[in-house]
């Protein structure tokens, strides 16, 4: 089930103004824009610099075995030291928004709502979100990309705290709303299914936890997984609602949760269990946050399956989650064909009891090799997702917050040929036309579309082996940026799909 591991930074956004699927007659792509988006973690370095706090990723890759080839973000793409050279490469892109993350123990070292702040920190990303819009590049920040200050997993227990870690969130995020007004887009959690099931059950990200007791380091039981979902979730709902009460009215800006999932087919169509299955495998990925953020409520296959594993909204909680999304941010990268599982599923199942996950028929990739099974193209996929989440949650408002690709071995080939990545040209140029194809003839509200990634950088567990970026960073030779082909190839793909009006 590690296989299932996806995660993901991010690079173009094109944004789509005043398509609303309840309007007629409107069917215009205009005024979007592209961005190249970025963790803090996997591309700042500067770990130690203006008093920043260690986090659980600076911890967790200390530990032997935990990321490949030893690596970690200590140096990176050392972006906290380039921001100038970082700006001036997107503008050259022409790209005219830039989704980051911001490192929590940059702004409070240790983390917590009575911890000390560090003016030093602030100041960093106030100077360069002024940066980006006096470069005309519209910000979108992520408060949370899993880098969670290492002091409250060792104060508290972390995101298990059910009662501290949202209030430390919230503090935080109030922040960063107060320092930074002129962001106008928000987005609190970058996919919390990341950090609870590859945090929580696969222990293949920080903190390394497993909800399986023979594999477990830390005696955890198979319930942490679904309780940090949970945490995550209400904090969530705790800063939209200062944002709401506090900062919009005068900001006017506008937040939402970021999630990620991939697009389903039945094994065999025929078979209404594989059919269901489907349905079961987005709810267990997506709808586990959405239907909540939505409905107020976690799916009932969820409940059926997991029982008391999976904890219930107290009152509170609900309302402070229920309609807590400006906007749906959606993450995306492939599609899967799902079988069904017969029999109870093991305790530690977080898929929804499904037999297997396979990318075609044969199992094969169409096209070149990617790095892993999660980032084989298939463009209807995505627009075919872009559908299923429209109709269930009411044609919101989308950004897509991620999407991109990268392929296998690129480390071991020269830069002149990673330069040339056409594989990921024709990836951006599938999955742009297929989202444009949601929004124009199938009416779904995408406003904007940001790829995955700017730059190569540090990839988790994976650390730099795969290369996700449109620009190679040749980590070995001063940090150098060498946009890819792909690079070049964004500014003139959205402009062409805007012409199309
Ligand atoms: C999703 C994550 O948000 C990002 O951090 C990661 O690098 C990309 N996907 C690619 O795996």
């Amino acid at each position: 089930s590690l296989g299932q591991a996806k995660y993901s930074p991010s690079f173009h956004c094109l944004q789509f103004t005043s398509r609303c699927h309840f309007t007629s007659g409107q069917s215009s792509l205009a005024n979007r824009f592209f961005t190249l988006p970025f963790d803090s973690y996997q591309i700042e370095g500067a770990v130690d610099k203006d008093g920043r706090g260690p986090s659980i990723w600076d911890t967790f890759c200390a530990i032997p075995g935990k990321i490949a080839h030893g690596a970690s973000g200590a140096v990176a793409c050392d972006s906290y030291n380039r921001t100038h050279q970082d700006i001036a490469l997107l503008k050259s892109l022409g790209a005219t928004a830039y989704r980051f993350s911001i490192s929590w123990s940059r702004i409070i070292p240790i983390g917590g709502r009575n911890d000390p702040v560090n003016q030093a920190g602030i100041d960093h990303y106030v100077k360069f979100v002024d940066d980006l819009l006096d470069a005309g590049i519209t910000p979108f920040i992520t408060l949370f990309h899993w880098d969670l200050p290492d002091g409250l997993d060792k104060r508290y227990g972390g995101l298990l705290n059910r009662e501290e870690f949202p209030l430390d969130f919230e503090n935080y995020a109030r922040i960063m709303f107060k320092a930074i007004p002129k962001c106008k887009h928000w987005i609190t959690f970058n996919e919390p299914w990341c950090s609870s099931i590859l945090g929580y059950n696969a222990g293949y990200f920080a903190p390394g936890h497993t909800s399986d007791r023979t594999k477990s380091t830390k005696g955890d039981s198979a319930r942490e997984p679904w309780i940090v979902g949970h945490n995550i979730l209400v904090a969530h709902g705790r800063a939209v609602k200062t944002y709401r009460e506090d900062f919009k009215p005068t900001q006017g800006g506008e937040i939402g949760i970021t999630l990620n999932g991939d697009a389903v087919y039945p094994w065999d169509p025929e078979d209404p269990a594989d059919v269901e299955a489907c349905d079961r495998k987005i709810e267990f990925a997506i709808s586990w946050f959405a239907d909540p953020v939505y409905f107020g409520k976690y799916p009932d296959s969820m409940i059926k399956q997991l029982g008391d594993k999976l904890p219930t909204f107290t009152e509170e909680e609900r309302a402070l989650v229920q309609g807590s999304n400006d906007f749906y941010g959606m993450n995306h990268y492939t599609a899967n064909y799902i079988k069904h599982k017969k029999g109870v599923p093991p305790e530690d199942d977080f898929l929804g009891n499904l037999e297997t996950l396979f990318y075609s028929k044969n199992n094969e990739c169409i096209g070149a090799e990617t790095q892993s099974f999660w980032l084989r193209p298939n463009p209807q996929g995505f627009r075919d997702l872009i559908n299923w989440l429209s109709k269930r949650y009411g044609y919101p408002k989308m950004y897509v917050t991620e999407n991109g690709t990268s392929i296998k071995g690129e480390n071991d080939m020269t830069k002149d040929q990673i330069l040339e990545d056409d594989f990921r040209v024709k990836y951006f140029h599938d999955y742009a036309h297929a989202m444009a194809d949601a929004v124009e003839k199938d009416g779904c509200n995408v406003r904007g579309y940001l790829g995955w990634s700017l730059m190569d950088n540090f990839e988790w567990a994976e650390g730099y082996e795969t290369r996700f970026g449109v620009t190679f960073v040749d980590y070995e030779n001063g940090q150098e940026r060498f946009p890819k082909k792909s690079a070049k190839s964004m500014k003139p793909l959205f402009d062409s799909l805007i012409k199309k009006d």
